[in-house]
């Protein structure tokens, strides 16, 4: 971003308790994440995260997923509401939806999502604890684009903690927690930068027509990503 260029417009999608949300509100109000929150929108009314949103004055959409007959038409409605905010650059910040193609297409290569653990290890839910299960002795958060996959796609950022004899879940998921709430407002300090490039590796089945910029990673072709040098 210039000094003269409006600022990154991000969309945050939201299920539960919202402290990476509160970080990316923190770092804005710092300075060192120069975006803006659009919209902030949760499947479920009673996530706390909405509270943060109310609190910090941003605009808070409530799109129930029970309301939707397919993951598809929820995806839909998500759009819409992301769209009519501006939004350029969509964060899942503990949003707890599997996405479809639907939303990977309106904003190509620009979902993203945090995961708090090393992937391609412990995908899913419950990753710390399986960290724990595993025995690793390192374990962290990982900052990714998002794909139809269950966190499969391209690698952003990744950053490391240790693992302490004695962690249990929750003593492994705060320390890991903490450096989430570093890292993903540096990532997307770089998409604000515009130094986020994406290249296919593989190439996704083809569709009649041909494709769109976006259109690989929604039907699964694998990307790689390159951080641009700061300008
Ligand atoms: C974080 O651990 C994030 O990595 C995962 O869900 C959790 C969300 O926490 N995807 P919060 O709602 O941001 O506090």
């Amino acid at each position: 971003m210039t000094v003269n260029s409006p600022p990154l417009v991000i969309g945050v999608l939201v299920s539960g308790a919202g402290s990476n949300l509160q970080a990316m509100i923190d770092a804005i109000e710092r300075g060192t994440l120069r975006a803006r929150i659009g919209v902030v929108v949760s499947n479920l009314a009673s996530a706390k995260a909405l509270d943060r949103a109310r609190a910090a004055r941003l605009p808070v959409v409530v799109v129930d997923h029970k309301a939707h007959a397919t993951r598809e038409a929820f995806d839909a409605a998500l759009v819409e509401v992301l769209e009519a905010h501006g939004v350029r650059c969509v964060v899942l910040a503990g949003f707890m939806r599997l996405v479809t193609p639907v939303l990977l297409r309106a904003f190509p290569h620009r979902v993203v999502n945090i995961h708090p653990a090393l992937l391609p290890a412990f995908p899913g839910l419950h990753a710390q604890a399986q960290a724990l299960a595993y025995g690793v002795r390192l374990a962290g958060c990982t900052v990714h684009l998002v794909d139809a996959g269950m966190d499969s796609g391209a690698i952003l950022a990744q950053a490391a903690v240790p693992v302490l004899d004695g962690d249990d879940e929750e003593a492994l998921r705060a320390r890991i927690l903490a450096k989430e709430h570093e890292l993903l407002p540096e990532v997307l300090q770089w998409f604000a930068d515009d130094r986020v490039e994406v290249t296919a590796l593989s190439t996704a089945s083809s569709t009649p027509g041909g494709r769109s910029e976006g259109e690989d990673s929604a039907l699964g072709a694998r990307l790689r990503v390159r951080i641009a040098r700061a300008r």
